[in-house]
């Protein structure tokens, strides 16, 4: 069912305050957007709380990020190249979440991908999560640095940063962002007892060849051979 504007607003805003609840971000840190029908994107505001936002304060903007309807004094995010180019590159892309999850955003910091293939969901949900080169926030580096990995990747650490996920629609980002935090926790709490037991390789790819039976859209970067 499409949900029309103001119940995507309504989500978006829900979104941001479950993200602030999970202690994700600090202050003004992440931001979330959304692809409309018409090819524009509704935006959260740059210099806001997650805990604060509301359905008005969002910015609609159009591809080039110029802004088509915002209040007065509200501008989109600082990080809307970084969410433009996920939706440039993926057709298949409808909303964009960025946050600082503070396990994830340690593996981050560390530039330790999350690439052992040790945890049943996550192998089928998301793969590996590769740690995308460092980027100054708010400049072309930071988009020039994830494109490469847009391909086959639907979540993605960014070094020194924190984490950025995509999918179909907004849920489906944020449970993506929630499927890495308890991934990046589960990693580390093996890490503490002595290292992640690995999956098989054959049973590896059946968890993978298990997507499609789950209804997991977006991409997989042992899911080729399976298309
Ligand atoms: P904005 O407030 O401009 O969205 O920036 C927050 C952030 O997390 C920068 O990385």
């Amino acid at each position: 069912m499409e949900l029309n504007h103001k119940e995507l607003r309504d989500q978006i805003c829900d979104v941001c305050h479950k993200m602030w609840q999970k202690g994700w971000v600090a202050a003004n840190d992440g931001n979330v957007s959304v692809k409309l029908s018409d090819g524009t994107f509704l935006v959260t505001p740059t210099g806001i709380s997650k805990s604060f936002i509301t359905p008005e304060k969002l910015v609609q903007i159009d591809k080039s990020g110029k802004i088509l309807s915002a209040e007065e004094g509200y501008r989109p995010s600082s990080e809307i190249k970084m969410h433009l180019r996920c939706y440039q590159e993926r057709e298949d892309v409808g909303a964009v979440l960025h946050a600082h999850p503070p396990v994830a955003t340690g593996y981050a910091v560390a530039n330790r991908p999350l690439d052992e293939y040790s945890m049943i969901e996550t192998v089928i949900a998301l793969g590996s999560v590769p740690v995308t080169p460092y980027g100054t926030p708010s400049t072309e580096e930071v988009p020039e640095a994830i494109a490469p990995y847009l391909e086959e990747h639907d979540a993605l650490l960014l070094q020194n940063h924190g984490a950025l996920t995509m999918g179909t629609d907004v849920i489906t980002a944020y449970y993506r962002m929630e499927t890495l935090e308890l991934f990046a926790q589960i990693s580390l709490n093996a890490h503490l007892l002595g290292g992640a037991q690995e999956i098989s390789r054959e049973n590896i790819d059946r968890l993978i060849s298990m997507r499609e039976g789950y209804g997991v859209t977006g991409r997989h970067p042992g899911y080729k051979k399976y298309q």
